[in-house]
């Protein structure tokens, strides 16, 4: 049966889109990225598919602004303060008398935010400690500025308790800067999370805000491989609006609000 002209066209305008931003588009939600890309089209007065596929075509600024509509990368810094304060007090120490060197990944960190929040907590409560954070995101150009750690927003710290922003960050006029001390304690790399080999024998994984992107299928690939990457007893923390189906299947138990533990 051939498809409909409709249907036709937006299935080579996501090829195309595909090739030129290499990230494979599939597993991402359709409903979600078209009504996405159709308030590109209504701003660019596109009229359809076809149009919109010439355009990324010519136009590089329009080409990063679709890619960045589609992975969207907002975020601040101890953003939900009361989960950031839970790792604090309860979390951190208990996996710290398991592990005194902490291997930690934080998947899909955007500009840095998360990953610089947990070495500032981490430098607070083990300051001696020799821990391992890795930061991985699916966007190179965001992962470059996470790594300058400057140029963040007072809306990107504005849940920083006041006693971390005067210790870890320097104000730069109307924007702040991470001290180096915590800039050198993360190590940004580019990762897909649908595609590349995932680090092991984790301690903490940080996934909040990303698989929600994400069609079931791609969610239940990703979660079961996070299950696999912890050890016995680490600890998956997911974004407020998240929730793992099915989570015994993967080998996790529920360890608190947004948490979910390994199991030995
Ligand atoms: C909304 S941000 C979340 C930032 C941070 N985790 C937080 O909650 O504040 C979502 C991030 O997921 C990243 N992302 C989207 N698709 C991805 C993929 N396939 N692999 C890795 N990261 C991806 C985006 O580039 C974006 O930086």
């Amino acid at each position: 049966m051939s498809q409909p002209p409709e249907d036709r066209e937006w299935l080579s305008f996501r090829q195309a889109l595909e090739k030129a931003i290499g990230v494979p588009l599939g597993p991402y939600k359709e409903p979600q990225m078209k009504r996405r890309l159709a308030s590109i089209m209504t701003r660019r007065a596109l009229g359809n598919w076809k149009e919109f596929t010439a355009a990324i075509a010519a136009d590089m600024q329009l080409l990063i602004d679709v890619r960045d509509t589609l992975t969207i990368n907002v975020s601040e810094f101890f953003r939900q303060p009361e989960r950031f304060a839970d790792l604090e007090r309860v979390q951190f120490p208990r996996l710290l008398s398991e592990n005194p060197r902490l291997k930690i990944w934080s998947a899909g960190c955007s500009i840095g935010c998360e990953p610089y929040t947990l070495a500032m907590i981490l430098n607070e409560i083990n300051p001696s400690g020799s821990h391992t954070i890795i930061a991985t995101d699916v966007d190179m150009p965001i992962l470059n500025r996470a790594r300058e750690g400057k140029g963040y927003h007072p809306g990107e710290v504005r849940a920083t308790p006041a006693h971390y922003l005067k210790k870890y960050f320097v104000n730069e006029g109307s924007t702040y800067a991470v001290r180096d001390e915590i800039r050198r304690k993360v190590t940004f790399r580019r990762h897909d999370l649908l595609s590349d080999p995932y680090p092991q024998d984790l301690d903490l994984i940080l996934c909040r805000n990303v698989v929600i992107y994400f069609t079931d299928q791609a969610k239940a690939q990703i979660y079961s491989g996070f299950g696999k990457a912890l050890r016995p007893g680490g600890l998956l923390f997911v974004g407020g609006s998240e929730m793992i189906m099915r989570s015994h299947d993967m080998g996790f138990r529920a360890a608190g609000t947004s948490l979910y533990q390994r199991a030995a």
